[in-house]
């Protein structure tokens, strides 16, 4: 078996991936409505939340796109806190739908500033709603988000949280923190394959909705209220991967929200040292290293490419490379999900004798 160390899909778990073997029952049943709100409750305390939760039957991009669509009308003015590849994308999707996209950049590796958000909330005060990204997946940077929705709450807007690659594995308290929309992945934390995107919706993202006229139909978080109080989704869901969530959140719940978070924290410090203690550096700011996916520089003549060629043919670990800018100048170890210390060991025993083998070290 491969050791999978990208930030998503996860390797999953065996009684997880078995769950998904079973026969389909009817979607419009009792015995999926009892698992649809069974994991609806579930989900309510993974995202630490009394309002909506939806399962949306699409990958993290639908569950992005259903954000922008179901909170905001054509012509509204966002603002956009990127600090990488997938800020940008949520950007674009608010653009494309017709939204003013009034950008706040950070550069890569760093995080976003609370004091600049304010800033540019305080100069514009027509900006109707803020999208943020709680971890950056191209990074491997956690956001202060806490603090940024401070700043984004004193001025009363819509905030938007791309959670994809955190939520479940990192604390963030929906409810207490003021996420209006938060969204996550199946294939990320949650140790299930890709399929559904998961997301919450407070109060005033439902009174934005009232309001938002964006086009929409298949994300409609009307829609998906409306059919869930009778145990069922809109559209036909994607059943196997709900069988599977339905045994991860069990595994999950057992070990508790607490133990999650500080054995994230615990793997993510390891892999910091390790790749430390090999001589090599994080491309992400340390006080802002994500706990799910670790960036990592190359440097000292390092092959990115050939080190990830020789230690997936080699030793069958599979890291993940840099995106669009950084592509051959980081790579990514991800450490989400069903992941322990000893995952880790492996990668970074392989790393020892891979990096010279890729011309680590041949420069200084
Ligand atoms: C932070 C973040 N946002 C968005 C996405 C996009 O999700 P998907 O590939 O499931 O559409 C990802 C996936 O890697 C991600 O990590």
């Amino acid at each position: 078996m491969e050791n999978l160390r990208i930030p998503g899909p996860t390797p999953c778990p065996t009684s997880v991936l078995e769950a998904m073997g079973r026969q389909m029952i009817n979607h419009r049943g009792p015995e999926f409505g009892q698992m649809l709100n069974d994991i609806t409750a579930k989900l309510k305390q993974l995202f630490q939340t009394q309002h909506d939760v939806f399962l949306l039957t699409g990958s993290g991009t639908g569950g992005l796109e259903a954000a922008i669509v179901n909170t905001l009308s054509p012509g509204d003015k966002v603002l956009s806190v990127s600090i990488g590849v997938f800020g940008d994308r949520f950007a674009s999707i608010a653009q494309q739908f017709g939204a003013e996209v009034v950008p706040l950049k950070v550069d890569w590796g760093k995080a976003a500033d609370p004091n600049a958000v304010r800033q540019a909330l305080q100069a514009d005060p027509n900006i109707k709603a803020v999208l943020m990204t709680h971890n950056e997946t191209s990074t491997g940077v956690t956001n202060d988000l806490a603090a940024l929705s401070s700043a984004v709450k004193e001025f009363d807007k819509l905030l938007l949280v791309d959670a994809i690659s955190s939520l479940g594995s990192i604390d963030l308290p929906v409810d207490e923190w003021h996420c209006d929309i938060t969204v996550t992945g199946s294939q990320k934390g949650w140790m299930v394959p890709p399929g559904l995107a998961m997301v919450s919706v407070s109060p005033e993202a439902w009174q934005a909705h009232s309001e938002a006229n964006m086009p929409r139909f298949y994300w409609d978080f009307a829609r998906a209220k409306n059919y869930l109080e009778r145990g069922q989704t809109p559209w036909t869901p994607v059943i196997s991967i709900v069988f599977a969530l339905s045994v991860s959140l069990d595994m999950l719940l057992k070990e508790g929200l607490p133990s999650i978070f500080a054995r994230h924290a615990r793997v993510a410090q390891a892999v910091r040292d390790g790749v430390k203690s090999l001589g090599l550096s994080l491309f992400a700011d340390e006080k802002h290293a994500s706990n799910t996916v670790s960036a990592i520089a190359g440097s000292n003549g390092l092959d990115i490419n050939k080190m990830r060629k020789i230690l997936r043919e080699e030793y069958q670990i599979v890291l993940a490379g840099g995106q669009q800018q950084l592509d051959g100048k980081i790579f990514r170890i991800g450490h989400l999900g069903w992941v322990t210390e000893d995952d880790i060991k492996a990668v970074m025993s392989a790393l020892k004798v891979v990096l010279p083998q890729a011309g680590f070290g041949s420069v200084s």
